[in-house]
């Protein structure tokens, strides 16, 4: 069988491909024609987020039987197409979510103390001292809008830093939220009461430009924090915000453009952090994910769950 890898992923995970007799071959630059042509003898097509697996690429390999997204958002793959094709798709739900609720964490206390802009003014030379003053998180209350398996990481970690949990997420139960010591309300509730905003839904038609102008008029001075996706928070609605001072300020690591999104109005607000969607940027969880992808991949094949 042919294994084809069109993103970079960890090495663990190419070893496990590699120490079968299925062959391996990664596409890393690959795009239009050229993908076209190399998904079409392809039994297994391997991605992170940088491949769109269009229902054009699918048509392209008719032997594929499964794609794997090393990761967990799925929103880069048409699974319509792929169910119309008998393809499997497969993500790695869990290997990342360490990661992706640690780099939330440091996004929250990244935008509440500032600490990109502080570090490049001295890096410029310049002691700014009186001109950072920031908030504490200890006390204050977080809203978390999305409470699976990052949300749910992300509010045990600032539980303990001493905030106070409240939940938007329609598909948990009472009881799960109550476990994490969160209390469940609407979105509206959650956005009022929020000093922190931190959003971990999946990109959907039900969740695209959840929040926008009319919800961030809610927030009065709250920070809010996305490394969920972009597509989920209207970036002129949030840079806007934050000019106006409606939002204290935010941290971005996803954007509705990637890679570079040059056109945000994010990218010119001060008082907004940004990092280029780097969640699932560490080496343990790019292990995790690529062996977790690899090792699906040669289920399928087998025929097995
Ligand atoms: C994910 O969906 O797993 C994350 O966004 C990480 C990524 O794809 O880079």
């Amino acid at each position: 069988m042919k294994v084809l890898v069109t993103d970079p992923i960890s090495d663990a995970g190419l070893d496990v491909l590699r120490d079968t007799d299925h062959e391996v071959a990664t596409a890393y630059d690959a795009a239009g024609e050229t993908l076209l042509d190399a998904v079409a003898d392809a039994n297994a097509l391997i991605v992170r987020s940088g491949t769109e697996v269009t229902r054009d690429l699918l048509e392209a390999a008719p032997d594929l039987v499964i794609v794997g997204r090393a990761g967990i958002g799925v929103d880069n793959i048409d699974i319509d197409a792929a169910t119309d094709h008998g393809v499997i798709v497969a993500n790695a739900p869990e290997g990342n979510v360490r990661a992706a609720a640690e780099h939330t964490v440091a996004m929250a206390f990244a935008t509440a103390r500032s600490i990109p802009q502080a570090h490049t003014r001295l890096k410029g030379g310049e002691w700014a001292k009186g001109e950072f003053l920031g908030t504490e998180l200890n006390g204050k209350t977080l809203g978390v809008v999305g409470l699976g398996r990052v949300g749910q990481e992300v509010a045990k970690k600032l539980d303990s830093v001493g905030m106070e949990l409240i939940a938007f997420d329609p598909y948990i139960s009472e009881e799960r939220a109550e476990q994490l010591g969160a209390e469940l309300a609407d979105l509206e509730t959650t956005l009022e009461r929020a000093d922190v905003l931190t959003i971990h839904t999946p990109l959907t038609p039900e969740t695209a430009n959840m929040i926008g102008e009319a919800e961030l008029a809610e927030m009065e001075g709250g920070y809010v924090v996305n490394c969920a996706r972009g597509g989920i928070v209207d970036e002129a609605a949030l840079a806007e915000a934050v000019d106006d001072g409606i939002v204290a300020g935010a941290a971005l690591d996803v954007f509705a453009e990637e890679p570079l999104p040059s056109d945000s109005p994010l990218l010119e607000v001060e008082d907004v952090v940004v990092t280029p969607h780097l969640g699932a940027s560490t080496e343990a969880a790019q292990e995790n994910v690529a062996v977790s992808t690899a090792e699906q991949v040669l289920a399928a094949f087998e025929g097995e769950p």
